[in-house]
């Protein structure tokens, strides 16, 4: 079984190929960064311009990579949401064009369930690095990105429930806000990852924790950060990375205590830590460090938008449903 995996929901376009065993045999991103950092932010419309100008030589390319043919593909898996409405368009016609003409089934796949299957990825076969994967249920799965903050628990029949979720910015929007007020370059995450690097200190931060509920809430700490910031002006880069230290602890912090509370309340038998905030190296470390409960966080490059979480959706849910694809949404991708 060679699963193709088709992600187009924000501003990566992103072609993968996996085999049964969940191995990875290609794994193709083109990023839209430097399109959309002159603006600070995605511009939808631009995003899916380029998605359209981005995917056929992205898919070339992942066919070439993992030396298959278009013919050994036993079944596509795109993103169908939630996501830019342009942006996912794209992937959705292609994977649909490619359907049709080859006959091969077609998957609508969850954007935020495929960062969970992330973890799922056994190999890397371009890199040859061999991953821990979960095998013991419930796991409590947090998934921090750009757009969302969920705390999800997944059982072993795959059914995902709604523990808590953010009630304002996601964690993702938050570091590149934090990163926007400091001048530093979209997406902010990364910048704000690697000021922090350059600073062992920081300012007294407060944090919003939530007590008694599992939801979380950003927009208080961006605020304070706002505050924070204008009293140290002029910058330096001290001070930014003292800056973003602060503000990259403080977050951590939240998303760590609030997952190991949660996962231990729920008597959950581990944590996956997933989506693109999820590349952070401070909350991977730290998330180790303070968890109780075996950790699994996808390798950098495959916590960020990828086609290969949406390709081992496909794998994982296909053996989990004994080997038949009709227990997958393959209807909500015509819908478009
Ligand atoms: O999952 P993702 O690639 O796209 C969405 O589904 O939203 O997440 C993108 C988000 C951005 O907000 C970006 O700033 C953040 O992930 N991010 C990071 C890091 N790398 C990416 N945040 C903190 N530290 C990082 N190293
Ligand atoms: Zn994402």
């Amino acid at each position: 079984m060679i699963v193709l995996g088709i992600e187009t929901s924000c501003d990566e376009t992103s072609l993968s190929i996996i085999n049964e065993d969940n191995h990875l045999m290609s794994n193709v991103i083109v990023s839209q960064h430097s399109t959309h950092s002159q603006h600070g932010g995605i511009i939808p419309e631009l995003a899916s311009r380029q998605h359209v100008i981005n995917i056929e030589d992205a898919f070339e390319k992942c066919i070439k990579n993992a030396s298959v043919k278009l013919d050994d593909i036993s079944v596509i898996g795109v993103t169908n949401g939630p996501g830019l409405i342009g942006s996912l368009i794209v992937g959705v016609n292609f994977a649909k064009g490619l359907s049709i003409s080859t006959m091969k089934p077609l998957v609508g796949v969850n954007h935020l369930k495929a960062h969970v299957f992330a973890s799922w990825i056994k190999k890397d076969l371009e890199t040859d690095k061999s991953f821990d994967t979960p095998k013991e249920f419930p796991l409590m799965c947090i998934i921090v990105s750009g757009g969302h903050t969920d705390l999800v628990k997944l059982d072993e029949n795959f059914n995902f429930e709604l523990i808590g979720r953010t009630r304002d910015d996601a964690a993702g929007e938050a570091f590149d806000k934090a990163a926007r007020l400091l001048n530093l370059g979209f997406p902010g995450g990364p910048e704000v990852d690697k000021y922090s690097s350059f600073s062992n200190e920081h300012f007294d931060f407060p944090r919003a924790l939530l007590r008694g509920s599992h939801d979380f809430s950003f927009s208080g700490m961006k605020t304070a950060f706002l505050n924070l910031s204008e009293k140290n002006k002029p910058f330096d880069k001290d001070k930014i990375s003292k800056l973003c230290n602060t503000f990259q602890e403080a977050i951590v912090d939240v998303i760590t205590k609030k997952t190991i509370k949660a996962a231990e309340e729920y008597r959950c038998r581990g944590i996956v830590v997933t989506g693109g905030v999820a590349a952070n190296s401070h909350l991977r470390e730290e998330m180790v460090r303070k968890s109780p409960l075996p950790v699994f966080i996808p390798e950098k490059k495959l916590c960020t938008d990828n086609g290969a979480m949406i390709a081992s959706y496909v794998v994982e849910n296909y053996k989990k449903s004994n080997n038949n694809f009709n227990n997958i949404d393959v209807k909500s991708v015509l819908n478009y």
